[in-house]
């Protein structure tokens, strides 16, 4: 059995993108992997991976989850945090255990609070990737935020299109965060939000009607037609995107400096510009701040 060489925490890891990227993981057998995951998913038949209960709907199980990763790691540390689990709803009627709308409690605030509480363990040189999406951006998503409204997408966000699409900012302005604190700068950690793009046939729209999920699929030749005038309607697959997430996640990879938002742009890894809210200093430091507070963690 080769020796153990690297360490991956990831959420999202049962099923579509995140499931493609864990099997590219752990493919050489040199990677220890620790999984959250909900007690229904599927268990990965993988060698070298770990599951453990993890919930996103429930902020206390992030938080066990989280000390059952440092216990179970015992000091050694972390060489990839993929933070990639994501869902979408039909409404943005169900909550939380903690009472927020639930596309934000689980796509956003349980990653906020994950990344949070794992950062003193990633390991110097190491990488966090977010899997965010070009929905955040209203240019290519009219439903997108166009300012920033933490309290309001925690409670009350509206469409269940804009709840996500809100969610998905979250992630992104997160990592921004994240790779804008003298922390990570000092300890040479790279830290990126990937956007795989529309891609079909995952699980992500399970809460929507089976039939509009296979005619979605079956007219996958029409969206990649159609994306010659609207990139992000490039159908994408999930062993394209989640090879991408892979090689972003072992360093295979690397944006360029400056860069945390990578992008699957017509099936290509490009670094566009995200949105102006997405960009905006402000916006970043504010959602830190917002969502520290709903996770009951200090601003710093
Ligand atoms: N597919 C797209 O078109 C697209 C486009 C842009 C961005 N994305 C993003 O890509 C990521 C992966 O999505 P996907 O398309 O591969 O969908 P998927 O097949 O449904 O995978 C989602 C993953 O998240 C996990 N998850 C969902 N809710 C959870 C919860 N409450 N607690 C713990 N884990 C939970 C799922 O676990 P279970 O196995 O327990 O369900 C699964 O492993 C998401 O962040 C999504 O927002 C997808």
């Amino acid at each position: 059995m080769p020796e153990r060489t690297r360490t991956l925490v990831m959420t999202g890891a049962t099923s579509g993108i995140g499931a493609v990227a864990l099997a590219r993981l752990t493919a050489d057998g040199k990677t220890r992997a620790i999984i959250g995951a909900r007690s229904s998913s599927t268990r990965p038949t993988l060698d070298g991976v770990e599951m453990l209960a993890l919930d996103l709907s429930s902020l206390a199980e992030v938080r066990a989850f989280a000390a059952a990763v440092l216990d179970r790691l015992g000091g050694e540390r972390i060489d990839m945090l993929v933070l990639n689990a994501g869902a979408q709803f039909r409404t943005t009627a169900a909550r939380s255990a903690d009472g927020f709308e639930l596309t934000f409690a689980v796509n956003h605030l349980a990653h906020y609070l994950l990344a949070r509480l794992l950062l003193p363990a990633v390991a110097q040189g190491g990488r966090i990737v977010l899997t965010t999406s070009d929905t955040h951006d209203p240019k290519i998503f009219p439903s997108a935020p166009k300012r920033l409204d933490v309290r309001r997408w925690a409670r009350e966000p509206g469409s269940a299109s804009s709840a996500y699409a809100a969610s998905k900012l979250g992630n992104l302005l997160t990592a921004e965060a994240i790779a804008a604190l003298p922390d990570t700068a000092e300890r040479q950690i790279t830290t990126i939000a990937f956007n795989p793009g529309l891609t079909g046939g995952t699980g992500l729209s399970r809460d929507f009607p089976a039939a509009l999920r296979q005619v979605m699929r079956a007219l996958r030749p029409v969206f990649i037609l159609a994306s010659r005038l609207r990139p992000s309607l490039y159908m994408n697959t999930p062993e394209h995107a989640g090879d991408i997430l892979a090689q972003l996640a072992d360093g295979t990879i690397t944006p360029p400096p400056g860069h945390t938002y990578a992008s699957l742009v017509r099936g290509h890894l490009a670094y566009p510009e995200p949105s102006p809210l997405a960009q905006d200093p402000a916006a970043r430091d504010e959602l830190w701040r917002e969502s520290a507070d709903l996770t009951g963690l200090p601003a710093h």
